[in-house]
């Protein structure tokens, strides 16, 4: 089975037309337009809502699913980017966290953030040298939007598409709260969020008895 990596087209594309246009511009500056709109092409990576089942204080880890915990395998890695998506960010904070595979949080109270003693599926990680992440887990699990979330009132019981969570914040950028979701994904299209945010959406390929996917991060600089 082919270990090629999945790519962020929100990304990976910008690179690759980013050299293009550099080449373009040394020939001629009549033709700055590709330039330009490579440029358009790369942005920091979008914000999502943080959801009600945030909580602070996850333990630092990598391995967010223990071996036992039921649902399909899936190893997620990516690079945290500057805003030119180019540049690596090493030691910028990942907070990860999502729903078991039967849609269900560690804790099912929302806004839930200090009366839990015990973290499941969430963990904190630093980007390596390279600003690159592992992180080892299983596919989420989709669920109903809860009723009574002010604000969300009129989106209750609607069911989420699957999604992982993601809080990545480094020391000169912008903090982004962002979530990822799987291509193919039914309920990705009707979603309130989702369906506004197609850059957040990865592919996974099934790579023996686990599943491999990669969410590039690009933050804003700070200054
Ligand atoms: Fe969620």
């Amino acid at each position: 089975m082919s270990k090629a990596p999945i790519v962020n087209p929100a990304v990976a594309i910008p690179r690759r037309v980013f050299l293009q246009g550099s080449a373009v511009m040394v020939g001629s500056a009549l033709l700055a337009r590709p330039i330009l709109a490579a440029k358009q092409l790369c942005h920091p990576t979008q914000s999502d809502i943080i959801g009600p089942y945030y909580r602070f204080g996850a333990p630092f880890r990598t391995q967010l699913a223990s071996l036992g915990e039921p649902g399909d395998r899936l190893v997620l890695t990516g690079t945290v980017f500057s805003s030119d998506c180019a540049m690596p960010l090493p030691g910028a904070l990942i907070e990860v966290w999502q729903a078991n595979a039967a849609g269900l949080y560690d804790t099912n109270k929302p806004g839930n953030f200090t009366e839990a003693r015990t973290f499941n599926l969430r963990g904190m990680l630093y980007t390596n040298e390279k600003g690159q992440y592992e992180i080892e887990t299983i596919v989420p699990g989709r669920y109903p939007i809860p009723p009574n979330l002010p604000g969300l009132e009129k989106y209750a019981g609607m069911t989420r598409p699957a999604h992982i969570h993601m809080r990545v914040m480094e020391s000169l950028h912008v903090p982004v709260t962002t979530q990822l979701y799987f291509k193919g994904d039914p309920f990705i299209a009707d979603d309130p969020w989702a369906g506004l945010k197609p850059s957040l959406v990865i592919d996974l390929k099934q790579d023996g008895k686990v599943r491999r996917g990669v969410f590039d991060v690009v933050l804003a600089r700070g200054f």
